[in-house]
């Protein structure tokens, strides 16, 4: 691997494990990674791997690195994270002469990674990182790491629970990219919608 790919995979590391944001932490990225390890084996076209480890590794640094309160600060953060965490990367890799066409194939997946239900990704690269990110929404380990850490909160607990009923369960796998991808989704929504109907009847988890 070139030294400055890397550095800047260290440097992200850091900072994603210095996150104080659950949701969004080196967990979130490791897992990702894992995803990635496999998806890698079911995908039978060129792929530049850097660009997509790079990716990975700094798509939600900005989250990382900021926490704005409340339904104002949840849109903004929607809305800027990707250009947020493209910047970040964008300074970066140009201090440690990451050369351009990785650069900026990096950039462009990371600046489209929170998208919009009808975005569609021009690059194989970000298509991976969308695929990996959004089989993230069903990581029991990072909710319910998010739960215990908020469940004195009422606010935050109120908000969760809209999240949950209006765009989790009604998110589904047509948006994802990959075949392994899909079937992954749907298996791991099934499981994760199974252990909250348990959760909840045994009464560990109110929501
Ligand atoms: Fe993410």
């Amino acid at each position: 691997m070139k030294e400055e790919v890397q550095n800047l995979i260290d440097t992200a590391t850091l900072i994603m494990s210095e996150s104080k944001d659950m949701l969004h932490d080196k967990g979130h990225i490791s897992r990702m990674i894992t995803d990635w390890n496999i998806l890698s084996t079911k995908i039978n076209k060129k792929i530049d791997c850097d660009v997509v480890v790079l990716a990975i590794c700094w798509h939600d640094t900005w989250l990382a690195t900021h926490n704005y309160e409340g339904i104002i600060g949840a849109l903004f953060e929607y809305i800027y994270e990707g250009v947020g965490s493209m910047l970040m990367f964008n300074k970066i890799a140009k201090r440690e002469c990451l050369d351009e066409k990785t650069r900026k194939d990096v950039a462009y997946a990371i600046k489209n990674h929170p998208g919009l239900p009808t975005s569609k990704h021009k690059t194989i690269e970000a298509k991976i990182l969308w695929d990996v990110d959004n089989l993230e929404t069903w990581s029991w380990e990072r909710l319910v790491g998010m739960y215990e850490e908020n469940k004195s909160n009422k606010q935050m607990i109120a908000m969760a629970k809209t999240y949950f009923e209006i765009v989790m369960k009604k998110r589904t796998s047509d948006r994802l990219y990959f075949d392994w991808s899909k079937s992954e989704f749907d298996k791991r929504k099934k499981v994760f919608l199974e252990k909250i109907r348990q959760y909840e009847k045994d009464g560990v988890v109110r929501l």
